[in-house]
């Protein structure tokens, strides 16, 4: 069975306002909704854990909650525990990333399947360049190879605990499966699948929510 981890427990710090951007108002619903709605109708997910505070819980029959821990990891593992034993298979995604689709949902699900662990990823549009300590370029890094990676991101349930074990400090789940030195497949996603980060991506995300 596949369960569903959706990362709902930051503070938003970054964006400065009150409420937590995962709860503002997008398009008409709050943000975490629109991923959260996909989720509900992909008939491969058996079960969903909403990672967030309590004062944002609501009633649901579809959906389970779990505790925020101090940092994305710590609340990713409070999630993947709340799990049932039948999920052997997880996937992750920011409450904060609206507008993954499922086709993107779907290619990550067989990826995973296939392969073990897979994330989602663009690939970059800028060019990017390697810079000193002191503020020079050192080199230009081949934009063919670096993508940036968002979520959601998928693995083994095995494998990600065996990761969340090793007590390394890491940002995303894939790290974690890449450090253990299993694959990780990249599925190509879309740059609209964005993280909604500052006052300007909300500002972007609800002109995007109109189209
Ligand atoms: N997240 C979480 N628990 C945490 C920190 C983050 O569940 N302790 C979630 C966020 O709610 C978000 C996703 O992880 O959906 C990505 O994190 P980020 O964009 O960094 O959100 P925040 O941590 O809330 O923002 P900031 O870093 O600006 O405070
Ligand atoms: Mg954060």
């Amino acid at each position: 069975m596949i369960g569903l981890v959706l990362l709902a427990g930051g503070k938003g710090r970054r964006m400065g306002l009150s409420k937590p951007k995962q709860f503002l108002d997008l398009g008409g619903k709050p943000l975490f909704e629109h991923s959260l709605d996909l989720f509900l109708q992909c008939e491969r997910i058996g079960e969903i854990v909403v990672v967030c505070e309590q004062s944002y819980r609501f009633s649901s029959d579809a959906v389970r909650f779990a505790d925020p821990g101090s940092t994305r990891l710590e609340s990713a593992k409070a999630g993947v525990a709340a799990l049932c034993d039948q999920c052997e298979w997880v996937v992750l995604h920011d409450a904060a990333r609206p507008f993954v689709s499922p086709d993107e949902l779907d290619q990550v699900i067989d990826a995973m399947q296939a392969h073990g662990a897979a994330t989602v990823a663009t690939p970059v549009r800028y060019s990017v360049k390697e810079v000193s300590a002191d503020g020079f370029v050192c080199s230009t890094i081949d934009r063919a190879v670096v993508w940036e990676v968002q979520t959601p991101q998928a693995m083994r349930r095995e494998w990600l605990l065996e990761g969340f074990a090793k007590g390394w400090e890491v940002t995303d789940e894939a790290t974690l499966i890449e450090r253990l030195g299993y694959p990780v497949k990249v599925v190509t996603g879309a740059s609209r699948n964005l993280k909604v980060t500052t006052l300007e991506d909300l500002l972007l995300a609800r002109q995007m929510a109109q189209q």
